[in-house]
């Protein structure tokens, strides 16, 4: 035993939705490799041996509920990675209402309970959620999974942005009920991360910040470098942590809002909501 131990997974059940590809499947290896029985829930096949594979629609309820039972508990730890890029119908469900219907289900069974954890990959694309309480307020309370389906397309919500605002504002407002049954909630928002999903859309997703990378003489970052600071969150290690969304992005957005790097500020302020 020693101080360090708190960072790693010995002991913990860890469930992974989304973690076939990309960052939830490095995140999938780390907390493997943290000690972790680990369960990994995705809709494409799972390469990664020694972990249990569950099959998983998050577009789908019944897919979502039939996932949950299979899974069972305890889950000590539950990592909700999964997502999708713009253009792919169901997207407000993959991205947030699923997650959330999963998370619903598993505090309803007890799988989650007192001591758990929850880390969600968000995106610097939702850094406008505080701009837009307001309106994301109305769209978290409609808390049926048809419902809020319905509520974001027919008012021009389903799309990227709006979905990593919701689950920004979401682990905000949730954080305070979690805690007081025990469980703790944060989320990362990744900058340019080099993931299958981000070179199929490789001339927005990779090439934005490509001219502060490219100065500051560093790459996109690698799954890898994402799993680690959600591993962390989630770790006993954090457990002073809560209903954070911490920018993982290598310091752009930092750089955009002080003008150190004058050339990001127009599309920080962008995507913070403040045009
Ligand atoms: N890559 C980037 O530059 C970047 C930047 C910011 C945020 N993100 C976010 O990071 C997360 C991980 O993305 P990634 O870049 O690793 O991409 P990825 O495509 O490699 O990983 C996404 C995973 O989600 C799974 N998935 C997709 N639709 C699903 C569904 N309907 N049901 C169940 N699983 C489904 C995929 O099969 C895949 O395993 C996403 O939430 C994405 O929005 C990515």
């Amino acid at each position: 035993m020693s101080l360090f131990d708190a960072f790693r997974y010995d002991g913990k059940r860890a469930l992974v939705v989304g973690g076939a590809t990309g960052m939830g499947a490095a995140v999938a290896e780390l907390a493997r490799d943290a000690g972790a029985e680990v369960v990994v829930m995705d809709r494409a096949a799972v390469a990664l041996e020694g972990v249990k594979t569950i099959h998983l629609d998050l577009s789908d309820k019944a897919s979502i509920d039939a996932a949950v039972d299979e899974c069972g508990g305890p889950v000590h730890t539950l990592f909700s990675c999964a997502g999708v890029a713009d253009g792919t119908p169901g997207i407000e469900r993959i991205n947030f209402i699923g997650h959330r219907r999963l998370i619903d289900r598993m505090l309803a069974s007890g799988a989650l309970a007192r001591g758990a954890a929850i880390g969600m990959i968000s995106s610097a694309a939702g850094l406008g959620w505080q701009a837009n309480l307001d309106v994301l307020r109305e769209y978290l309370d409609i808390t049926d999974f048809d419902d809020a389906s319905r509520w974001a397309q027919e008012n021009n919500k389903a799309d990227y942005m709006w979905s990593k605002m919701a689950i920004n504002a979401y682990v905000a407002r949730e954080a305070f009920g979690l805690l007081k049954q025990g469980i703790r909630i944060n989320a990362i928002l990744p900058g340019p991360t080099n993931t299958p999903l981000a070179q199929a859309n490789a001339e927005m997703w990779l090439g934005f910040g490509a001219d502060y990378r490219t100065e500051a003489g560093i790459e996109a970052s690698t799954p890898l470098e994402q799993a680690y600071p959600l591993l962390f969150l989630c770790s006993d290690a954090a457990s002073g942590v809560n209903g954070i969304t911490v920018i993982t992005d290598a310091g752009y957005v930092s750089s955009g809002i002080t003008e150190s790097f004058p050339a990001a500020t127009g599309a920080v302020q962008f995507l913070s909501g403040k045009f």
